[in-house]
């Protein structure tokens, strides 16, 4: 008995990284997969279809069922195949994990026309091409008079929670994933779909060169290791978690932190307008002493 046993589920960009071990351990606990990876580097460029076949033939050997599907999520047919195949080929579609992603790291003034919309357009479209997709599929469903208990688990970043100098493009996408995620919690949760976001730390390519420390040891609990991220990608597909929704959590290692959204963090108040010189005597008061916005990375 799987936490999953009867469940459909799609993960983008499972043939490497985190979206792999997610895809591992979705079919571990019982639902069919399937696996969306164009094999891309991790600039965006080429296509590979071997890493998502292996994932598919790991889970099949391991008596699982799991299909390929070699589409550009970020396109709007892409979005509307995977969803059309896990239904086709499966009767349903009940999780979908969006997790595909590329990076072009570059600081503002040396970025170019394409680094900054080929970013955007994996992660934001790539999120939202198959999430409208899935939401028609769940509303009609719904609509039918069928139970539906879909899950949409997105990918962020701290990156996209905090702003990080040098990702103009790729922390904007991360935190246009966090805005999407509530807006899509808000819309959907009348269907019986819950959304949620994670913003992941775990070593693959995309972070091999950038976190010193975490080289891999062999002995003691490997917090690098994406199987951390991917069981809580787990709970969060399972019935267990059909109360949690609009939520970004941070993981990593044996760590899970659920994330709040904005509030205020100081205030005026009067029944008429501020004048700009008001606005600057007041601003003490604003912003309790402490004028920059920008925020502390929390784990840093
Ligand atoms: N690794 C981390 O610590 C970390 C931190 C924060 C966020 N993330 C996010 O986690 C996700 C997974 O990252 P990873 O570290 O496993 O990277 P990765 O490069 O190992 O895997 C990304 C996968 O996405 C696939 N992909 C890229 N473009 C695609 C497209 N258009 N359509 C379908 N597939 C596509 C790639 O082929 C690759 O297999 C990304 O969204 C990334 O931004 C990772």
């Amino acid at each position: 008995m799987g936490l999953l046993d009867g469940k459909v589920a799609i993960v983008t960009g499972a043939g490497r990284g985190i979206g792999r071990d997610e895809a591992l351990l979705l079919a571990s606990e019982g639902a069919k997969l399937v696996i969306n990876d164009v094999g891309a580097s991790l600039q965006g460029e080429g296509g590979d279809k071997s890493p998502a076949q292996d994932v598919a033939d790991i889970i099949i050997a391991n008596g699982g069922e799991a299909v390929v599907n070699g589409d550009d999520i970020s396109t709007w047919n892409g979005g509307k195949n995977v969803i059309e195949q896990a239904v086709d080929t499966f009767g349903s579609m009940d999780i979908l994990v969006n997790n595909a992603g590329i990076l072009r790291d570059k600081m503002s003034f040396n970025m170019n026309e394409s680094d900054w919309d080929d970013v955007i357009r994996v992660h934001l479209k790539g999120h939202f091409a198959p999430a409208q997709h899935a939401a028609v599929y769940w509303r009609n469903k719904a609509k039918s008079g069928e139970e539906v208990t879909g899950r949409i688990i997105n990918t962020s970043s701290e990156a996209g929670l905090y702003g990080n100098a040098g990702q103009a493009n790729y922390s904007t996408a991360k935190g246009g994933i966090v805005s999407l995620t509530w807006v899509l919690a808000r819309e959907l949760e009348r269907y019986g779909v819950t959304v949620n976001a994670i913003a992941p730390r775990a070593r693959t390519r995309m972070t091999e060169n950038l976190f010193g420390e975490m080289a891999k040891s062999d002995e003691g609990f490997d917090e690098w290791d994406p199987k951390n991220v991917a069981n809580l990608i787990g709970f969060l597909a399972s019935d267990n978690a059909a109360d949690v929704t609009g939520q970004i959590f941070v993981v990593f290692g044996g760590n899970v932190w659920a994330m709040g959204g904005f509030v205020p963090v100081g205030e005026l108040h009067r029944d008429h307008a501020w004048t700009p010189s008001e606005l600057a005597d007041a601003k003490g008061d604003l912003f309790k002493g402490v004028s920059s916005g920008i925020p502390k990375f929390s784990f840093f």
